[in-house]
């Protein structure tokens, strides 16, 4: 008998074999990754979300905005023609946790950053039908509503340290007043407007 046929009649043995064989396979394409600078480096000119930006992506998390929007534009035409420039990793390496996402009812939101005025996107998010009439997303109307209070902002910039984010000693001192006051609304809308800017947005 040979020694493959031995493995191969043993089912036990070709199991372990199995996954020994996709686990190496596996960790040499995943854990490079780890070390690259294209994948673990914020791309060139980025900047961390200021207090108010970082608030406002907790809304979007919170309102479950990415249940509907992906935010990764792929490296096809089809995609780069409708949203821009495609997504590189750089770009997510202070999103804690990232929100690519995988549903889209809605567009992508990768790029939506400066694509329409801050008041397009108010009347969008308090009514979808009063801008865009055929719309099916849901209506935020309380965000208009909500103020913040800024007490955990200060909070939330420390983690996003400790997770690698550069924010200052400055930024998180300041953080809570940066937000106290405004609404929900100026907060989302304050994030979405930097979304995917970093990278120069062609369409
Ligand atoms: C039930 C699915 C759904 C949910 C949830 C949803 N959306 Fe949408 N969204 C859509 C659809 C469909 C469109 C396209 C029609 C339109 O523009 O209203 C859209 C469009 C948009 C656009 C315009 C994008 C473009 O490029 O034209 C933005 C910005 C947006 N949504 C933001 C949000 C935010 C922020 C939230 C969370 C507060 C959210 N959406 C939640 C379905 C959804």
């Amino acid at each position: 008998m040979s020694k493959h046929e031995v493995l191969e009649k043993n089912i036990g043995l070709l199991m372990i074999c199995m996954v020994l064989a996709v686990s190496i396979g596996g960790l040499t394409q995943i854990v490079p990754l780890f070390f690259q600078d294209v994948t673990t480096k914020p791309v060139e000119g980025m900047k961390p979300y200021t207090a108010l930006q970082l608030e406002g992506r907790d809304i979007y998390i919170r309102e479950g905005c990415v249940g509907c929007h992906s935010q990764m534009i792929r490296p096809f035409r089809a995609e780069t023609e409708r949203y821009g420039h495609y997504s590189v990793a750089g770009e997510s390496v202070w999103d804690h946790p990232f929100l690519w996402g995988s549903k889209r009812t809605g567009p992508d939101l990768a790029r939506v950053g400066g694509r329409y005025s801050d008041d397009w996107q108010r009347a969008h998010l308090y009514n979808p039908r009063n801008v865009v009439p055929e719309s099916k997303m849901p209506a935020y109307p309380w965000l208009v509503q909500n103020r913040l209070d800024g007490k955990d902002t200060a909070n939330k910039l420390k983690v996003m340290r400790v997770m690698g984010v550069p924010y200052t000693a400055e930024d998180i001192a300041g953080a809570g007043d940066a937000v106290k006051g405004k609404t929900e609304m100026d907060a989302l809308v304050a994030y979405l407007q930097v979304l995917g800017t970093a990278i120069k947005n062609k369409r």
